[in-house]
């Protein structure tokens, strides 16, 4: 067994150790100090290895028989084990515990894949056999399965995540699949119309649905950042579910030889039975609520299905956004594609801090639009997991252009790096690069006076401003 941060210090309670609240809450960077380089779980580490910490209690004394196996500066027991003695006096447990108090599972613990692989294959005795190629066959076969004659709707959102979902169900069932693309007003500039022809290249059956204005209506004056995400989701579901009433009584594609067509074969036409979503393992656990407290939900993850009657297929609800990512290659879906950043669904609307207004979409697409370009131009897309422009329309400052005093909004350009979206790190991008972004904001997009840049890991901060 092992437990990792809550779950090392659970462990440590439950078997007679004690947890405490720390002096101070740690979070981000350490370094492994100290560790026990013969330990099965510490194989081939590095002495002073970096690790990721998002703690506020912290393990203060260890279960009788425990031993620590890693420390940092400020944490003693940043890794234990039961030893090859006894715990609690029963040596049968002797072996088996592992609990570390850092999170290997991130990209910032530079050795935490090690670190699991050493537990997962070395000590649990896991075969490594998952591969894109595998993953492919088994879910086709899976899906093929599990849908059968029936037909499924897919909401499309522009990411890989949703694009892997329809390509890979498209190749399973083909035309029984239906995907909608609905346009809410805060996408990117010119993203659903360039989508959309990704889309039709990839030979998939997408309805695309402008709703923009019933979204903008609807968010007219709201401002607390869940109460946006909370309508957005609600506008969603509504949107989609008049669509998929609509396109129900619509026959399959290449089914409908004429205006005076037959009815539908049986079992293959009319309403959809499933709802298949591009949910991802990190879209479930942060709309977790485990202690009470959603960090951010999510809207892909929960509503729909319930109030459409309809059940859910979500195919990729294992894999992390890299492995997402091997599977689309595997697909054949084009590089640009693949490579896209991860947007939000409630997109631009989680990037406007305040009420959210068309005109305020206009200024950050632009924004957005010259930030996104350039890091194109100067080769630095692909090095950075995720990037936008955020708009904070509740501030204003005083700036200087020609002879005239301006008193507008600053922009904030955020970066990151990242495998997951679980945790992040600003993107380290040069001055230089900055500078000529900074200065082409200001001067092409009316409304804006200042460019701040982000510099806060997640955590504590979050990759979106809301
Ligand atoms: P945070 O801000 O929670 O974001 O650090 C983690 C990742 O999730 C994306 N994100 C969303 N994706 N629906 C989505 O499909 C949402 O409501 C949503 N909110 C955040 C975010 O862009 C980042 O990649």
């Amino acid at each position: 067994m092992l437990g990792i941060c809550y779950g090392a210090q659970y462990m440590s309670h439950v078997l007679g150790g004690k947890v405490e609240p720390a002096p101070s809450r740690e979070y981000g960077r350490a370094n492994l100090t100290t560790i026990d380089l013969d330990n099965p779980l510490f194989r081939g580490f590095e002495k002073g290895s970096q690790v990721w910490m998002s703690h506020g209690d912290t393990i203060t004394a260890l279960p009788e028989g425990f031993q620590c196996i890693a420390s940092t500066d400020s944490v003693k027991y940043a890794a234990y084990w039961s030893g090859e003695e006894t715990v609690n006096g029963k040596s049968s447990n002797g072996k088996g515990i592992w609990g570390v108090q850092f999170h290997p599972e991130v990209f910032h613990s530079l050795q935490g894949t090690l670190l699991l692989k050493n537990f997962v294959v070395d000590i649990c005795g896991s075969r490594q056999d998952w591969s894109p190629a595998n993953f492919v066959e088994t879910t086709v076969a899976e899906l093929r399965e599990q849908i059968g004659s029936d037909r499924v709707i897919l909401g499309l959102s522009g990411g890989v995540d949703s694009s892997v979902c329809a390509v890979l169900l498209n190749r399973a069932i083909g035309d029984q699949l239906t995907c909608i693309f609905v346009n809410h007003g805060m996408l990117r500039k010119d993203e659903f119309q360039n989508v959309m022809k990704d889309y039709e290249c990839l030979g998939l059956n997408v309805v695309g649905v402008d709703a923009s204005q019933k979204f903008f209506a609807d968010l007219d004056g709201v401002t607390e950042p869940e109460a946006k995400r909370k309508i957005i989701g609600r506008d969603f579901i509504e949107v989609f579910n008049a669509e998929v009433k609509t396109l129900s009584n619509s026959p399959l594609k290449g089914e409908n030889p004429g205006k005076n067509s037959l009815p539908l074969r049986e079992g293959r036409g009319g309403s959809y039975r499933w709802l298949a979503q591009g949910t991802i393992y990190p879209d479930r656990i942060e709309s977790l609520n485990i202690t009470g407290k959603v960090i951010k939900s999510h809207h892909n993850v929960g509503g729909l299905p319930e109030e459409m009657h309809l059940q859910l297929c979500e195919p990729l609800k294992w894999l992390f956004k890299d492995e997402v990512r091997r599977v689309g290659r595997q697909l054949g879906i084009p590089e640009h594609l693949i490579g896209r950043h991860p947007f939000p669904g409630p997109g631009l609307a989680v990037r406007i801090l305040g009420a959210v207004t068309p005109e305020k979409v206009r200024i950050l697409q632009e924004a957005d639009d010259i930030f996104i370009q350039a890091l194109r131009d100067w080769g630095l897309y692909d090095q950075i997991w995720q990037a936008g422009a955020i708009l904070l329309s509740d501030v204003r400052s005083v700036g200087v252009m020609g002879d005239e005093r301006t008193y507008d909004n600053p922009i904030a350009l955020r970066a990151v790096t990242s495998t997951d979206a679980m945790t992040a790190d600003w993107a380290h991008l040069p001055y230089d690069f900055l500078a000529k972004v900074s200065n082409d904001i200001i001067n092409k997009v009316k409304g804006v006076n200042r460019v701040c840049y982000d510099i806060s890991s997640k955590p504590p901060s979050t990759i979106e401003w809301e």
